[in-house]
C-alpha cells in the first residue's frame, strides 16, 4: 500500500535535499501518465487536483482512482487538494480521502488566515493521516479559480512565518518569495532566494521541521529550480507546463491524424508526452530512485 501524506515523504526529502514533485492533474490520463513517470524512476510523488477539476471529475471517483494506483505502485504517493479557499470543501475532500489538504487563505488578513487554516488543520488532525498546507504572502500569477495580480501579490514575511506555523497547526508551509503561477513574463523571474534562506534558517533555529513547498514551478530556470532545493525547498509544484503538454500533444496527433477515430491512440500519444515532461522535472528535483 503506497498512499501516503505529504509529512512523511517530504521529510525524508527535506533530509536527503531533493524535492517532491508535486504535478497538478485535471484529468485521470493525465493521472496515469504522471504516477507511471515515477514508478518507472522509482519517486516519491504527490498528485494535485484543484478544485475545479475535483469538482468536475467527482471526489469519489478521484480518490478511487488514486488509491487503486496507489495500492498497485510501489512508490509512496500522497494526494493533495490544491488552492482550496474554502473550508467546508477542504473538510469534504478530507472526508472523501485526499492525504494533504492545501488550505488557501492567503489573501485574508494574517490572523483570519490563521483562524481558516487552522480550522482545516485541526479537522484533518482529527481525522488523522491528513497532513495540512498553508500559504503566507501571496503568489502571483492563475491557478484554477484563483487569481492574484502581481501588484498585489505579499511576499512571506519570515517572522510572520513562524508564527503562522506555531497557530495554525499545519504541517507544511507555502511561503510566497517571488515565484508564480502560470508563465513567467521574464526568462528568469526574479526570485526571492535570500527570503527562503532566512525562513528555512529561522524555523531550523527554533527546532521546527516544517517542509517548505515553491509553488509556480512552470517556467523557472534549472539553476533556480536546484538552488530552491538547495535552500530548502522540498515540495515543489507544477501546473501549467503539464497543461501545455497536454493540449499541445493533444493538438499535434489530432492535426496528424485528422481522419482517424481511434480515442485509445490519442490517450496514449498524450500520456507519452506527460510522461517524458515529468520524467524532466523528476531529473531536475533529484527524486529518482528515493522511493
Ligand atoms: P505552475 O502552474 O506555474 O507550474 O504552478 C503550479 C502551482 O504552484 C500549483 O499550486
Amino acid at each position: 500500500m503506497a498512499i501516503v501524506n505529504a509529512q512523511k515523504i517530504l521529510q525524508k526529502a527535506k533530509k536527503g535535499k531533493y524535492a517532491v514533485g508535486a504535478f497538478n492533474i485535471t484529468d485521470i490520463i493525465q493521472l496515469e501518465g504522471v504516477v507511471e513517470a515515477h514508478v518507472e524512476a522509482q519517486a516519491p510523488l504527490i498528485i494535485q487536483t484543484s478544485v475545479s477539476p475535483a469538482k468536475f471529475l467527482g471526489e469519489g471517483v478521484l480518490v478511487a482512482v488514486y488509491r487503486e494506483v496507489a495500492r498497485a505502485a510501489n512508490i509512496p504517493i500522497c494526494l493533495h487538494l490544491d488552492h482550496c479557499q474554502d473550508v467546508d470543501y477542504c473538510k469534504k475532500c478530507a472526508d472523501f480521502g485526499w492525504t494533504n489538504i492545501m488550505i488557501d487563505a492567503s489573501r485574508e488578513p494574517f490572523e483570519e488566515n490563521i483562524r481558516r487554516t487552522k480550522e482545516v488543520a485541526d479537522y484533518c488532525h482529527k481525522i488523522g493521516g491528513i497532513t495540512v498546507e498553508g500559504e503566507l504572502g501571496t503568489v502571483a500569477g492563475v491557478e484554477d479559480q484563483i487569481k492574484v495580480v502581481e501588484d498585489e501579490s505579499r511576499l512571506c514575511d519570515p517572522e510572520q512565518a513562524l508564527e503562522f506555523i506555531k497557530k495554525s497547526s499545519i504541517d507544511l508551509l507555502a511561503p510566497a518569495i517571488g515565484t508564480a503561477h502560470g508563465v513567467y513574463k521574464t526568462k528568469n523571474p526574479k526570485v526571492d532566494f535570500e527570503r527562503l534562506d532566512t525562513i528555512a534558517k529561522l524555523l531550523e533555529a527554533h527546532k521546527m521541521d516544517t517542509p517548505l513547498v515553491i509553488h509556480g514551478g512552470t517556467g523557472l530556470p534549472v539553476d533556480t529550480v536546484k538552488r530552491l532545493i538547495e535552500l530548502g525547498g522540498s515540495k515543489f509544484n507544477v501546473s501549467t507546463d503539464l497543461k501545455h503538454t497536454w493540449i499541445d500533444a493533444t493538438y499535434q496527433y489530432i492535426s496528424a491524424n485528422r481522419d482517424e477515430y481511434d480515442p485509445g491512440k490519442l490517450d496514449k500519444f498524450a500520456k507519452n508526452a506527460i510522461k517524458e515532461k515529468v520524467r524532466e522535472w523528476i531529473d531536475m528535483f533529484g527524486s529518482a530512485g528515493k522511493a
